[in-house]
């Protein structure tokens, strides 16, 4: 039985039509003194696959709920897929006194788990944080989806070094294109400073490629070195279109064509599901 977290309601859907399994019943409260509570009133599996995006604080904590609720009901099996995982970014102490809070909470997430299934990762290496089996699942590819067909002299890009490989991965599900990235230094949480790649945008359409679009700083600055440099259409595709703040306005005032992302975060930009993707991480797991 599929258990929806409440950021993850689509997404949850999605994954229930791919499975074949039914969906679970939720009911999403809040006590007077702000105390998130969570719970699957008509619940009734073996198995539970709780899908939740942990976009904020209590969204983590509902996760824990959900996964102590079916547990309550009777689940014997607790599957559970973090599509964005909040916290992530914070996967080691930057400075002394600073606390791994990607390890913290993934401890958390692995008490009530038996198997947890991830979509890009900050970094892969956070898999490590859980005690549990985890699965990692890489949408790049799915990015390439909703891009127009006619991209002209494609080129995609990737704000950081770190990133190229989520361009290329995005770049052959599309087929064609060149690749390359920006060299990226951040200052703060929202200051972020780029420096033009070697390709030559003039007269492009360019794909930027990234695993989140978070303040949306990193972005739009990457835009705004294309359009000096003459690029025609600029997209902005990404796993996690988080887009916090006023990260949407930056990009259209950047002059951004289209913003692209995938359900992981449910936005009006999510114009692709890793529903798939998810379930064919489940399956295989399942089949082994
Ligand atoms: C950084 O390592 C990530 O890949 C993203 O580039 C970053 O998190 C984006 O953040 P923002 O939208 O706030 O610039």
């Amino acid at each position: 039985m599929i258990v929806p977290g409440a950021s993850s309601q689509a997404l949850a859907a999605a994954l229930a039509d791919e499975l074949d399994e039914p969906l679970s019943a939720v009911e999403y409260d809040r006590f007077p003194d702000g105390e998130t509570f969570a719970a699957v009133p008509e619940f009734d599996a073996d198995r539970a696959v709780v899908v939740a995006t942990t976009d904020s604080n209590d969204a983590w904590i509902e996760l824990l709920q959900l996964q102590d609720a079916v547990r309550e009901a009777g689940a014997a099996e607790v599957v559970t897929v973090i599509p964005y995982m909040g916290y992530a970014r914070q996967d080691k102490a930057f400075e002394p006194g600073q606390p791994v809070s990607a390890r913290a909470v993934a401890k958390a997430a692995a008490t009530g788990a038996d198997r947890v299934v991830l979509v890009n990762p900050h970094e892969d290496s956070i898999a490590d944080f859980f005690d549990a089996h985890v699965t990692i699942c890489d949408a790049a590819g799915v990015l390439a989806e909703p891009l127009p067909d006619d991209l002209v002299d494609p080129l995609f890009l990737s704000p950081d070094s770190g990133a190229v490989e989520l361009a290329e991965a995005t770049r052959d599900a599309y087929g064609t294109g060149e690749t390359d990235y920006f060299e990226k230094v951040r200052h703060s949480g929202t200051d972020v400073e780029i420096t033009p790649s070697d390709a030559e945008p003039a007269g492009r359409d360019v794909v930027i490629v990234d695993d989140i679009i978070a303040t949306g700083s990193t972005m739009s600055q990457a835009v705004g070195h294309l359009d000096k440099g003459g690029a025609a259409r600029v997209f902005a595709t990404c796993v996690h279109p988080l887009l916090a703040r006023d990260a949407r306005t930056k990009l259209e005032r950047a002059g951004i064509e289209r913003i692209v992302g995938t359900d992981t975060v449910e936005r009006d930009v999510s114009a692709v599901s890793v529903a798939p993707l998810i379930a064919a991480a489940i399956d295989a797991v399942d089949s082994a």
